[in-house]
């Protein structure tokens, strides 16, 4: 049987309910020997500034670079307000990105069928929507720099963040994009705002030319980011893969998650590039959303998003393709079950708690495999 490194990494805020349910289903995949599993934990974010100093430590580190995928739960919350720049929860989630080189963030966006009444879109506009969000991770406006707080002469204060790319950013990541939207419906709609910034300008040919060069079976759309965000409510069904940079990326995979329901349905998957000698490349599996500070302990937390990342990390790190899809479908038969926690829930509808949801999957997981 194949064994996987896993690292935990829950984080702050829900961060840590939600590993709980995910802890469940890694168990559930183990026991009945699909795979197996040598899990370690790690701390990321406000709890890892509360022990360390700092919001990742370097044994960590070391430990994220070893493994065979990173379950990344959600760091943050008002807790840590006051903490250094350098030292805030987020910086921890933004160095494992950028020292593991994961620059592919895919964040797929599906409506499950019984969910299409829970966007706070009309059921015809996002029933049966599919869309993958490609998000380019570890360049752009995050990571630019210079990146400062400066105090001139007549003592007002200018604030400076620099969106930089490079051409074989640009190149890697819509290469990604490509080779996944010939897996689905074979259309990429790259977005960025040219007509303001030269690094849409520099995207936009980019992106192009790779279209030309090596995709030219694959169809090719350019959509300005404002308009794509409008269209991301207007009629999101237009789209199949969108590809865009770390800060677009960002917004426009908030709005998809509403397409869905909820933020906390979306998984994301965090790739590397493949090393040519051993195949293998680093992962780190996050759902979309945050540590959620306003519902944080109470056990209202929906755990799907993280779970529906371990699916990704079955799917792209351990070859599992179809442990992933049967996870997938353990998912969609609790949602079809009729099952809410409170953020899919409609006014008066019953809900239950994080752990109940988890509990429901692997129940679902119990029926599906026998
Ligand atoms: P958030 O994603 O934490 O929450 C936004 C809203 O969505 C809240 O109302 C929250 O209750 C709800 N929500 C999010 N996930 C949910 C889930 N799984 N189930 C039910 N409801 C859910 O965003 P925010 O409030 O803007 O940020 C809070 C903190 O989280 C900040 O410190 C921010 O920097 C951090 N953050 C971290 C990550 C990450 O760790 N990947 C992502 C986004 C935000
Ligand atoms: C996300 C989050 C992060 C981001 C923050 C917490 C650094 O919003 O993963 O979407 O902006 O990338
Ligand atoms: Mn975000």
């Amino acid at each position: 049987m194949a064994s996987f490194n896993l690292f935990l990494l829950p984080g702050d805020g829900i961060g840590t309910e939600i590993m709980v349910e995910v802890e469940k289903v890694v168990a559930w995949f183990q026991a009945r020997g699909i795979a197996r599993f040598e899990t370690e934990r790690g701390l990321v974010g406000g709890s890892a500034y509360d022990v360390h100093g700092k919001a990742i430590s370097d044994a960590d580190m070391a430990l994220a670079q070893a493994s065979d995928a990173v379950i990344f739960g959600a760091v943050g919350g008002p807790k840590w307000d006051a903490v250094p720049y350098d030292a805030r929860p987020e910086a921890g989630l933004l160095r494992l990105r950028k020292d593991l080189g994961l620059f592919a963030n895919l964040r797929p966006a599906i409506c499950y069928p019984a969910l299409a009444d829970a966007s706070s879109l009309k059921r015809e506009i996002v029933e049966g929507l599919d869309i993958l969000i490609v998000r380019e991770l570890t360049g752009g406006v995050y990571f630019g720099e210079p990146k400062e707080i400066v105090t001139l002469e007549n003592g007002e204060k200018r604030a400076v963040d620099t969106q930089v790319y490079s051409t074989h950013e640009i190149e890697r990541i819509a290469r990604v994009a490509f080779e996944l939207a010939r897996t689905r419906r074979n259309k990429v709609s790259s977005a960025e705002k040219r007509n303001v910034m030269k690094t849409g300008v520099l995207w936009n040919q980019v992106v192009t030319r790779v279209g030309r060069e090596e995709f030219a079976d694959v169809e090719l759309e350019h959509v300005l980011a404002d308009n794509c965000a409008m269209q991301l409510v207007r009629r999101p069904k237009q789209y199949d893969v969108i590809c865009t940079d770390n800060l677009f990326g960002d917004v426009l995979s908030d709005i998809a998650a509403m397409l869905t329901g909820s933020l906390g349905m979306l998984p994301s998957a965090s790739l590397g590039e493949t090393d040519p000698v051993t195949g293998k490349r680093k992962a780190m599996y996050e759902p979309v959303h945050g540590s959620a500070p306003d519902i944080a302990g109470k056990g209202l937390a929906n755990p799907i998003a993280m779970i529906g990342s371990f699916a990704m990390a079955l799917r792209y790190s351990l070859d599992l393709g179809d442990a992933a899809d049967l996870l997938e479908t353990a998912i969609a038969a609790v949602l079809d079950s009729g099952l809410r926690t409170a953020d899919i829930a409609k006014v008066g509808e019953n809900t239950v708690s994080t752990k109940e949801m988890g509990d429901a999957v692997i129940a679902a997981l119990d029926r599906l495999a026998v």
